[in-house]
């Protein structure tokens, strides 16, 4: 019988950790596919790509706070956990290569927080933090592309 029970349990936990994964999918389609494209693969001069390159922002916790002031991110209409779900979602899909190893993902809590303060100046604000990655991580040689 226990081991019926935690079979159950544990197919009911993967069931939960699919149904993310794809309602993080249709958010990004709903309410970001129209700007940074499907493969977050952004529109040059316009809007910058987070395809092989978001993962880099983890490299700082001002890059981490970044990610989520960022205006299109604070003020999208969704819940905090929804927030959480898709970053970690996006990040993991589209540039794990560039997360730094032991990468936390994101909590609603501390989510939250940070969209609580939208990023004022974003175009700014990215070149400091990119900035700031490049000198704490000489080896990363990351490019502030402009957007
Ligand atoms: C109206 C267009 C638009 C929408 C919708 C939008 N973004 Fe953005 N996003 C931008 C632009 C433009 C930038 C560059 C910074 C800025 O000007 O805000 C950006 C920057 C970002 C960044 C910082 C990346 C970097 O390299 O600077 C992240 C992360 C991001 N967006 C995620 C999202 C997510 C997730 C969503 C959906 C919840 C979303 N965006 C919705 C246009 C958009």
């Amino acid at each position: 019988m226990a081991v019926i029970r935690l079979t159950l349990l544990v197919l009911l936990l993967a069931n939960a950790a699919l149904a993310d994964d794809r309602r993080a999918a249709v958010n990004y389609m709903l309410h970001c596919q129209g700007c940074h494209l499907p493969e977050a693969e952004g529109f040059e001069g316009k809007v910058p790509p987070m395809k092989d390159f978001a993962g880099y922002f983890l490299h700082t916790q001002d890059g981490r706070e970044f990610l989520i002031r960022v205006p299109g991110v604070a003020r999208a209409a969704l819940s905090d956990e929804e927030i959480a779900e898709l970053m970690n979602w996006l990040l993991l899909s589209y540039s794990a290569e560039q997360l730094p190893p032991g990468f936390s993902p994101f909590t609603p809590a501390e989510v939250r927080a940070l969209r609580a303060i939208p990023e004022q100046n974003p175009e700014l604000a990215r070149r400091a933090v990119l900035a700031g990655i490049a000198a704490e991580n000489p080896g990363l040689s990351v490019q502030p592309d402009e957007p």
